[in-house]
Order: structure tokens, then sequence, then C-alpha cells
């Protein structure tokens, strides 16, 4: 029987056929999960899952409602349950509010914000199953702080925030652990590779990062391995609405 941390865990991985996603599903595989690569491309989400000990490509449009008890039927067929959902995938937009369109809107809002609720919803029944289900939701640095340009994606993960929190208050007496993870500008995420070619990153964006580099893949990865993992068993976000002073 192995030792490793997340050995006997079923781990489900949203928009693990990008940048970030894939390198959270490799790094969960490696701890010893099992690992549902979900994802629309079927050629990289195979790839990533070939790679695994343990891995499942399962496609998915999660925009579509049915999307989702396809998901888990296909997860339960080939795993038996799950323990750890990580909402990974997500859509970006650039745009000025006055200039933006109710299409671009309702693609990120669609994904980003409804169809992590949904998936969310229909993955809770088998999350809350055995002790020590976990989520982990990944958003940004946007939501605590904002730029021109990103109206639409930063109030899309400002809601994915605020359910972490939510969740984490009504399935926290249950056992399930909600958390997120916020990051920056992440050198090898392909979501910012537009950022990264239009903003000097040396002259403007290191010297307000403490560590005085661009966050990694693997750094997401190892943040997530962790609020997944048995060490995170006491982490939750939320105190009490009610006792904080
Ligand atoms: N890159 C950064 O600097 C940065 C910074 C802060 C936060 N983040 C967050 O980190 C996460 C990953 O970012 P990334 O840079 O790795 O971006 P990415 O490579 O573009 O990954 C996005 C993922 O979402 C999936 N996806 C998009 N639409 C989908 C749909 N309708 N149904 C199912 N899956 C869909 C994509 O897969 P398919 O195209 O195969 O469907 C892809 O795997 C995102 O939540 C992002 O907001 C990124």
């Amino acid at each position: 029987m192995s030792d490793r941390e997340l050995s006997g865990k079923v781990a489900l991985v949203t928009g693990a056929t990008g940048g970030i996603g894939a390198a959270i599903a490799r790094t969960l595989g490696a701890a010893g999960a099992a690992v549902a690569v979900v994802g629309r491309r079927a050629d990289l989400g195979t790839a990533v899952a070939d790679e695994l000990d343990n891995g499942l490509f399962v496609p998915a449009d999660l925009t579509r409602r049915e999307s989702h008890d396809e998901v888990l039927g296909a997860v339960l067929d080939r795993f038996g349950g799950l323990d750890i959902l990580v909402n990974n995938a997500a859509a970006y937009t650039s745009g000025l509010t006055h200039e933006s369109s109710e299409e671009e809107f309702d693609r990120v809002v669609g994904l980003n914000y409804k169809a992590t609720y949904f998936l969310t919803q229909a993955m809770l029944p088998h999350l809350l199953r055995g002790a020590g289900g976990r989520i982990v939701n990944i958003s940004s640095i946007g939501t605590t702080r904002s730029w021109a340009g990103s109206s639409i994606y930063n109030s899309s993960k400002a809601a994915l925030d605020n359910l972490t929190r939510t969740w984490a208050i009504e399935y926290g007496p249950e056992g399930l652990r909600v958390n997120g993870v916020n990051p920056g500008i992440v050198q090898d995420g392909p979501m910012s590779f537009p950022v990264q070619a239009a903003v000097d990153i040396d002259a403007h964006i290191l010297p307000t990062i403490p560590a005085r580099r661009l966050a990694t893949a693997a750094d997401v990865a190892a943040a997530t391995l962790f609020l997944a993992g048995p060490a995170a068993d006491y982490l939750t976000e939320s105190p009490s609405p009610w006792t904080a002073a």
C-alpha cells in the first residue's frame, strides 16, 4: 500500500487541458490520486491523462448543464467516487465596461461562475459521502484588486470567491473543506500570455511582487495539493460571519 498523501483519493480537475490545470492534475496524480482530467480539447486531455498513473480524460463543455452529470457518471464508472474537486476551468475577456458585449459577459460568467456553481452542485453529494472531501477553487488576484479592462473576468472571479466562503460555511460541519487559490500573473499560464506580451513585467510587475518573480503553474499546483491534502484538514475559508470582530 502506497503512503503518498493522496493515495486512495479521487480528484477531478476542470480545465486540466490548460497550462495550470494540467500542472495541478500532474501534481495530484504524483501524490497518488486517481485524476479525472476535464476539458474540451481531446488531444491535450488524453495526453495529460496518459501521463498519470491513474488518469482518465473526460471530454466536456462545462457550459452545457447536461455535461455535469455526464462527467460525474464517467468519474463514478471509472473510479467509484469523488473526494477532491478542483474548479480551474475559466475564460478571460478584456475590454472597458462601456465596450463590453452581452455575448462576452455570458461566455465568461457562464463558465467561471454559472458552470462552476452547477458542476459543484452535481458533485456535492459525492464529495460529502466520505470524510475529507475537498474543493479548491482557482480564482485570481483580480478579486481583491482590480484593473481597467477586466470588469467581466474579475467580477466573475469575485463571485467564485464568495462561493468558496459560502460553501465552506454550508458544508464544513459535514467535513467538506473549501478553499481558493488566487494567483497573480502565472508565467506559464496561457491565460495571461497576452498580458505578459503587452506589459513590461520587469519594470512594472516584478517590483510589486514580494518574491520578485512571477508565479508558475507549479506554484499554483503546490498550493492546490496542500489544500487538497491531509495537512489542510482544519483549513477552510471564512470563520462564522457572526463571530467576526
Ligand atoms: N494564467 C494566469 O496568469 C492566471 C492568473 C490567475 C488566475 N488564473 C486562473 O487559472 C486557471 C487556469 O488558467 P490558465 O492560464 O491555465 O488558462 P488556460 O490554459 O486557458 O486554461 C483554461 C482551461 O479552461 C478550459 N475551458 C475553457 N472553456 C471551457 C468549457 N466551456 N468547458 C470546459 N473547459 C473549458 C480549457 O480547456 P479546453 O479549451 O480544452 O476546453 C482550459 O483547460 C483559470 O481559472 C484562470 O482564471 C490564471
